[in-house]
């Protein structure tokens, strides 16, 4: 991983307009065929969210939240797509503690400058739909998904558990710059952030006129409440000691919460929160996403032997009883949608079969010649489809090995 200078930020008043053009040789980020092309990258610059403080809304560190703000134009320029940045969590003292030294906890150690791609890019051929839309990329510094609000003080120490403060004080700070007049509105994110677009898209909708057409989409935040191989529920203690540590609960849905009281921490995962929420959503995940296989199906701690190691690396690799295991979390995967798949009406879904984590923000799997595919539908047709009501969309694909147009992008 690339590991970032500790530089601090002496200016940090990078106007929210701010934007670079970049040439940039494509040998850093394209794949090989790409190699002999010089890329345009559109880099956008960072703005702290300097009345954060005044809510008390702090990155782990106490560093000030930030946001990457593209503007719109033209027939988008009362358009707003507002993408929550994903990274992990972080569930206990020590590990948080570390994050806060890194770019993961600190906007001290992040980039300045974000490249815009995928869903993010202003290119029509690249996206389509929302090239022209006021595009914001919210940075992920709290390590909850934007909604814990505790702070943990043992005079050594100071941690600031504060992502839904940093939620509102990017909203705050945004509707005075036009989100509060938008038109039309889609949250979005990624893994983490996913995650945090299902835990906000109610609350999203409430700060936007009501006449607004607003919607929520998450990529890769389908996080299940899974056990492991083991039959551990490895993943519902992480998330439990999670909302217990950084102060959760309160802000989960509270309808949600009052119909599981024995375990109000399970409406953390989508699956069960799912049902409370009103605004029009996308659920884009693949059936078979790397970070859940990895992490949540077979955590190191399941298999210490590494047993799994080769299969995790390439699904070529799997043996039989391995893929056996595999196709049965698709299908508890699918059975989590169920409802959603067969009643919402005004929902949308695209669950593919390829090992991959986060599609809609690189190009290569939003919208290109090779991208992915479900019934020959990209995954930026899809989510325009839905979007703007253009026809019904729920792909759900057949089982691994039969999809031919995937990338299969393994960390
Ligand atoms: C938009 O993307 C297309 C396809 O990659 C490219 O040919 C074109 O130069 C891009 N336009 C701009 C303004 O970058
Ligand atoms: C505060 O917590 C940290 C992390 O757990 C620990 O290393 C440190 O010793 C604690 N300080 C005090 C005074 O308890
Ligand atoms: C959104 O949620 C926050 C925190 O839970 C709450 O204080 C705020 O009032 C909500 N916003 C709206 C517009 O309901
Ligand atoms: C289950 O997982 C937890 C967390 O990883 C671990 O502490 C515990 O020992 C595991 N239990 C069993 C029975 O493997
Ligand atoms: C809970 O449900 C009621 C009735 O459907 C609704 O009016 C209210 O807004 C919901 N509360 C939340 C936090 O979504």
């Amino acid at each position: 991983m690339l590991k970032l200078k500790r530089e601090r930020m002496a200016t940090t008043t990078t106007n929210a307009n701010a934007l670079l053009v970049a040439i940039t040789l494509a040998l850093l980020t394209c794949s090989p065929r790409c190699i002999h092309s010089a890329e345009r990258r559109l880099l956008v610059g960072m703005t702290l969210v300097r009345n954060a403080a005044a809510l008390g809304a702090f990155c782990l560190d106490g560093s000030l939240p930030a946001y990457h703000l593209h503007r719109g134009f033209g027939a988008g320029a009362r358009n707003w797509l507002l993408q929550f940045e994903g990274g992990g969590w972080c569930n206990d003292i020590e590990s948080c503690l570390e994050r806060a030294k890194s770019r993961r906890g600190s906007t001290r150690y992040m980039t300045k400058w974000e490249v815009f791609s995928g869903i993010l890019s202003n290119n029509a051929s690249l996206n389509p739909d929302f090239y022209n839309w006021n595009r914001v990329k919210l940075r992920y510094c709290d390590g909850a998904s934007f909604a814990g609000d505790a702070v943990f003080k043992n005079g050594t120490s100071l941690l600031y558990f504060r992502g839904q403060k940093i939620w509102e004080a990017i909203i705050l700070d945004l509707l005075p710059k036009g989100l509060g007049q938008a038109r039309k509105a889609l949250l979005s994110g990624c893994s983490a952030g996913g995650l945090a677009s299902f835990l906000h898209c109610n609350n999203f909708t409430k700060y936007l006129p009501s006449d607004a057409s607003v919607k929520c989409l998450s990529d890769a935040g389908f996080f299940l409440d899974e056990r492991d191989i083991t039959s551990n529920h490895t993943m519902r203690y992480f998330v439990k000691d999670l909302v217990s540590l950084q102060g959760v609960e309160k802000n989960l849905d509270e309808n949600c919460t009052a119909s599981s009281l024995d375990f109000p921490e399970l409406c953390f995962f989508p699956q069960y929160a799912l049902k409370f929420i009103t605004t029009p959503f996308f659920i884009l995940n693949s059936a078979y996403d790397v970070y859940q296989f990895h992490h949540i199906l077979v955590p190191s701690s399941a298999d210490p032997h590494g047993h799994w190691n080769r299969c995790k690396l390439n699904p070529a690799a799997c043996n039989p009883e391995q893929l056996n295991t595999l196709q049965e979390f698709r299908r508890d995967m699918i059975v989590a949608m169920g409802l959603f798949y067969k009643y919402s009406r005004r929902g949308g879904l695209f669950i593919n079969s390829c090992f991959a984590h986060c599609q809609s923000e690189s190009q290569d799997t939003w919208f290109s010649a090779d991208s992915p595919r479900v019934h020959s539908k990209t995954i930026a047709e899809a989510v325009g489809d839905w979007y703007f009501s253009r026809r019904i969309t729920k792909e759900i694909d057949c089982p691994y090995p039969c999809d031919t147009t995937c990338h299969n992008l393994i960390p």
